[in-house]
């Protein structure tokens, strides 16, 4: 796991990578001398090492699954005979983002999900479920929050999954109209939003030319960046009619309660936080929470978030909004570039959906 860490930090010729590598393969061929084998799998967020988990396996543990999860890989079997080039090379294919993990002979990658195990580019999705499926994913992996409760643990490896799909099906060019899933009801209205916001959020970057970790670490924020509001009470939530300045200010809190909650959590990324408390400060950092420090600015996760969330929230039927016509959204967000919102970045998505509209047919 050091070694891993070590390798996606530095380079895989680094001191410290040949160094680990070495001794992960001097204690895998004392194990190998007693066993014929060696299993490590991820069953939902534990890493789980010869039918035993593996609990605190810390930051370089989480770095693994991780890496696991991002090759669509749940299961890494080390066999009797393992070379030391056959470790290094399994250890530099699984940190390099762009590379398939290959066919070793005494090493064996699998997987426990058949969608997950192909690779990507051969993905065949069937793009009308894809998106109801994730929603259901998404609200199986959401905490159920209270103030008054402890947080069940967060399961970051079913939110990478929820990712990994996501990205594929931008790298195959789905028209991201079709993976935008309409509310089905206001009390999922939660996970929905945050399904379409994270898939809106990977393709916007995506086609900024983010890629790789970032692009993943964008996805997962995205989905997490209203995770405060569980911390907010239902009344508030649902209200319908006009709300006062006291549940206003309740409401806004969501983005402080957000970045606190995900701020605790090692597993994830830094994003996470980041984009939960800024989501809403505007381009102009004129929206919330207020910045308490000159010189301030969003940060560029957070402002292509707050453009799909925009987006999102102006498409769902909402209990007190109109559904609005995409045009139409578009060009009240153009209406707000420059102060709200990043120009380029309006730009940018307004081309995405445009393209999107005309493809679909719809425009
Ligand atoms: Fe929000
Ligand atoms: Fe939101």
């Amino acid at each position: 796991m050091s070694a891993l860490s070590n390798c996606a930090l530095y380079s895989k010729e680094h001191i410290s990578v040949d160094e680990f590598t070495q001794k992960a393969f001097t204690f895998l061929n004392e194990f190998l001398s007693a066993s014929d084998s060696l299993d490590i799998m991820i069953v939902e967020n534990d890493l789980i090492v010869n039918k035993t988990p593996l609990r605190d396996a810390g930051i370089h543990g989480v770095n693994l699954m991780k890496r696991m999860k991002r090759k669509g890989i749940s299961r890494v079997d080390f066999l009797k005979g393992i070379t030391l080039s056959e470790l290094k090379q399994f250890i530099t294919d699984i940190s390099d983002p762009e590379k398939q993990i290959m066919t070793y002979p005494h090493i064996k990658a699998g997987v426990v999900d058949v969608r997950m195990g192909i690779p990507q580019k051969e993905i065949e999705f069937d793009i009308e479920s894809l998106s109801s499926e994730q929603v259901e994913k998404v609200k199986e992996i959401y905490p159920e929050a209270s103030p008054f409760k402890q947080f069940k643990q967060l399961n970051t490896m079913g939110l990478e999954e929820i990712i990994v799909n996501f990205i594929a099906t931008f790298k195959q060019g789905v028209n991201i109209l079709r993976l935008i899933s309409p509310m089905r009801s206001s009390s999922e209205y939660i996970y929905t939003h945050a399904t379409n916001v994270a898939a809106l959020s990977i393709f916007q970057a995506g086609s900024l030319g983010v890629r790789d970790d970032l692009l993943h670490d964008i996805g997962i924020a995205a989905l997490l960046h209203d995770v405060g509001k569980l911390f907010i009470s239902k009344e508030v939530l649902l209200r319908s009619d006009t709300i006062g300045e006291k549940e206003r200010e309740e409401l806004e809190r969501h983005t402080i309660y957000g970045a606190r909650y995900l701020a605790k959590i090692d597993a994830l990324t830094h994003l996470a936080p980041i984009v939960a408390l800024e989501h809403h400060l505007g381009y102009d950092c004129q929206g919330y929470p207020k910045l308490t420090m000159d010189g301030e600015k969003q940060h560029i996760c957070s402002q292509i978030v707050a453009i799909s969330d925009f987006f999102d929230i102006f498409r769902n039927r909402r209990p007190y909004k109109r559904e609005w016509e995409i045009k139409e959204i578009l060009s009240l967000m153009k209406s707000k570039a420059g102060s709200a919102f990043n120009p380029f970045y309006v730009d940018n998505f307004s081309r995405i959906l445009l393209t999107a509209l005309s493809d679909s047919g719809t425009s």
